[in-house]
């Protein structure tokens, strides 16, 4: 009997199988939400393919290497179909999926209009907004309320109204970064924050809003962008209290990706690194929104993290990010690493990076949703809150407290399978390998 039968065999009833619809609440229907959005629509029609995305293309070694077992991971974790997803979503402009779509010019218009019938049809709800938070936006489909209270009850029902017509529901934080915001006292426990709710305390952002709604319904809550969201201990203990797992901080897309991956390299061969300076223009209308020095510190301290925890603090590093229109969402990233070999001598690296941002992000957004629905339906992981092994996909991830976050992709990587296999009762796989050679 192969290692994989007998790994479901043993959890057979444990993860509870994924039917009926599952509902996707994206907050923002920007360039990545449409993207991934109308992505998926095209790859149900056959139109496309899912590159990029480990839930719908990456295989998972069960057992030994001479076992020849490699599913793909959607069919050995029981995960959503495509098929079975409902979109929905919050946005400050009342523009419909295809022409917010249209607007953010990623997708061609050939695949556009091939898919126009299905996006027209997802319309936003208003959005929870205050320009205080975003200061290069000004929306004007969105909530009033008398109070921040108020404002999540509304989102509240907005996710009861949804879970009426699916089966389960994920909401994900894809709209634009907010302003840099510090942990105060109101964020300390679910009591003050609810206090600071009716006081509309001010360090509470409009994602906070979100967060709360999402949390207290019990649904899952990853966050894609840089700000002070799900990371704090009024939210982990809410995720932890209604079973309703939570990820963030912000997609790890294009530069960031290209460091985790060179940096533990540069580690593991004892290279001396001096100085790293990041670079990137990009003219999309995140690249407006970052534009703003306040929403540009959420982003840079989101993405200084990688290097501090991998080198030691010392190092010299720089990031610069700069709107520049011409370019829209087709953005440019250029590192240069300062490097030193045996004996000190000194050496280079550059990357230079023309990547597609919201093509790199959509599957990444889509594989959160999907793999928080998984969590949602898996009693170990259900009610811990942070899913640390969703690493993988983000920038700066959020770790238990007093444990720094794991960066190096290759141990993220290792870290999210082998959760997939702890959870089906397969065996972990250590590489240790002995066994070959017995
Ligand atoms: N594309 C990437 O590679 C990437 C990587 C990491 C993180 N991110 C983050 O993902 C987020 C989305 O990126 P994008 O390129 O799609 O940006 P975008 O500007 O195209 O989309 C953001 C959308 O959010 C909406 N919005 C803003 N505030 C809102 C609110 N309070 N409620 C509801 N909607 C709101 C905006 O109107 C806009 O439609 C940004 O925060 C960005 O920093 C993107």
């Amino acid at each position: 009997m192969g290692t994989e039968e007998q790994g479901s065999q043993k959890t057979a009833g444990k993860v509870a199988p994924a039917t009926g619809k599952l509902g996707a609440m994206v907050v923002g229907l920007g360039a990545v939400s449409t993207t991934m959005i109308a992505g998926v629509e095209a790859v149900r029609r056959g139109l496309a393919k899912p590159i990029g995305s480990l839930t719908q293309m990456g295989t998972i070694r069960l057992g030994k290497r001479t076992d020849n077992s490699s599913p793909l991971i959607k069919d050995f974790v029981p995960l959503a179909d495509l098929n079975d997803i409902v979109f929905t979503g919050w946005d400050i402009f009342e523009d419909n999926v295809y022409e917010a779509a249209a607007h953010a010019k990623v997708l061609d218009e050939k695949m556009l209009a091939q898919l126009k019938p299905y996006l027209e049809t997802i319309k936003p709800l208003p959005a929870v907004f205050d320009q205080y938070y975003v200061k290069r936006l000004n929306g004007t489909h969105v909530k009033k309320g008398k109070n921040k209270r108020d404002l999540a009850d509304q989102v509240i029902a907005d996710i009861r109204a949804f879970k009426k017509t699916v089966d389960r529901v994920v909401v994900i934080w894809a709209a634009s970064t907010e302003i840099f915001i510090e942990q105060t006292a109101v964020h300390q426990s679910i009591e003050a924050f609810e206090k600071g709710l009716d006081n509309n305390d001010i360090a509470i952002a409009p994602s906070q809003i979100y967060a709360y709604a999402a949390l207290s319904e019990g649904v899952p809550f990853a966050n894609g962008a840089p700000g002070l969201t799900v990371d704090f201990p009024a939210m982990v203990e809410l995720s932890k209290r209604n079973a309703a797992p939570i990820c963030g901080k912000d997609f790890k897309t294009g530069q960031t990706l290209m460091k985790t991956v060179l940096a533990p390299a540069l580690k593991a061969r004892m290279l001396g690194v001096s100085g790293w300076f990041s670079t990137n223009i990009l003219g999309n209308r995140d690249g407006e929104v970052l534009d703003d020095p306040q929403s540009f510190k959420t982003k840079e301290e989101s993405k200084l993290g990688s290097l501090d925890y991998i080198f030691q603090p010392e190092l010299y590093h720089k990031i610069r990010i700069n709107y520049y229109p011409p370019r829209g969402d087709d953005k440019e990233a250029w590192d240069n690493i300062d490097i030193f070999g045996w004996l000190g001598y000194p050496m280079q690296i550059k990357v230079n990076f023309l990547c597609r941002d919201s093509i790199l992000a959509a599957p990444i957004a889509l594989d959160l949703v999907l793999f928080l629905d998984l969590a949602k339906r898996t009693p170990s992981l259900r009610s811990i809150g942070i899913q640390e092994w969703l690493s993988f996909y983000l920038k700066s991830p959020q770790s238990a407290p007093g444990l720094y976050p794991e960066h190096d992709l290759f141990i993220q990587s290792m870290k999210l399978k082998n959760t997939l296999r702890h959870i089906m009762g397969s065996d972990l796989i250590t590489h240790l390998g002995l066994e070959y050679y017995d």
